[in-house]
């Protein structure tokens, strides 16, 4: 399964959610690979730290930039699980990517300036699905206030209705201090002593993934 995690935007959780996501799977008993195809190398970087701190499980993170779908076939081959971290912005990796991947989560915050992007991943999705007609997509509400009486996350609900391609997944990602603290230590939250967080990141899983474990 390959799983892409690309936006139309920078500093909106891609590679907090990537990481996340594999360092559950890993614990999971999923073999779970990385691909970082985003420049900045947040992933490859934090899966240096994690292995330098020597915290287990190790999780192989591999880079790679430009056209990147012969990489994943054939990552998808040797692993049960791809995923995959896309840089910012309509990229030829974020493209070629969609063209194999199973599922597109791209994470957007309930803001104007981030739902305003929405549209070209629409339209990048509909162009995908011409060549690769299987591809699920969701949009996953990313950084949202944790305070639930704000509206924000309601009215973005309603916004993402708009877009044909995507749909918006039932699990939110909070604004939470213990996402900046774990990407920097090289942990997964499911790793941290932060059981709303951890739940939350069980959540996307429950709703995304069939372990059969
Ligand atoms: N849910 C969250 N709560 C708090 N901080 C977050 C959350 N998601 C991401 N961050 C922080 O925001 C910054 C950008 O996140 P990152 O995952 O690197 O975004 P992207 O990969 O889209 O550029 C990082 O410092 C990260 O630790
Ligand atoms: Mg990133």
């Amino acid at each position: 399964m390959i799983v892409l995690v690309a936006a139309e935007k920078g500093g909106v959780g891609k590679s907090t959610i990537a990481s996340n996501l594999a360092i559950h799977l890993a614990h999971s008993g999923v073999d779970v690979v990385l691909l970082d195809t985003d420049a900045q190398a947040t992933c490859a970087r934090f899966v240096e730290r994690r292995d330098e701190a020597a915290i287990q499980p190790h999780v192989p993170c591999v880079q790679r930039t430009g056209e990147v779908s012969a990489t994943l076939r054939d990552l998808a081959r040797r692993y049960e699980v791809v995923i995959v971290d896309a840089g910012g912005r309509d990229s030829r990796e974020m493209r070629s990517a969609m063209v194999v991947a199973n599922l597109l989560l791209t994470p957007v915050r309930a803001s104007q300036a981030d739902l305003e992007t929405l549209p070209k991943v629409n339209e990048l999705i509909h162009l995908a699905r011409g060549l690769n007609p299987e591809l699920k997509a969701s949009a996953v509400l990313s950084m949202a206030p944790s305070n639930p009486t704000i509206r924000e996350v309601e009215e973005a609900r309603e916004l993402l209705t708009e877009f044909d391609q995507l749909k918006l997944a039932d699990t939110v990602i909070r604004e939470r201090k213990v996402y900046r603290d774990a990407l920097l230590g090289g942990k997964g939250v499911v790793e941290l002593d932060n059981a709303t967080a951890r739940a939350e990141i069980q959540l996307l899983v429950d709703e995304f993934f069939e372990l059969s474990n």
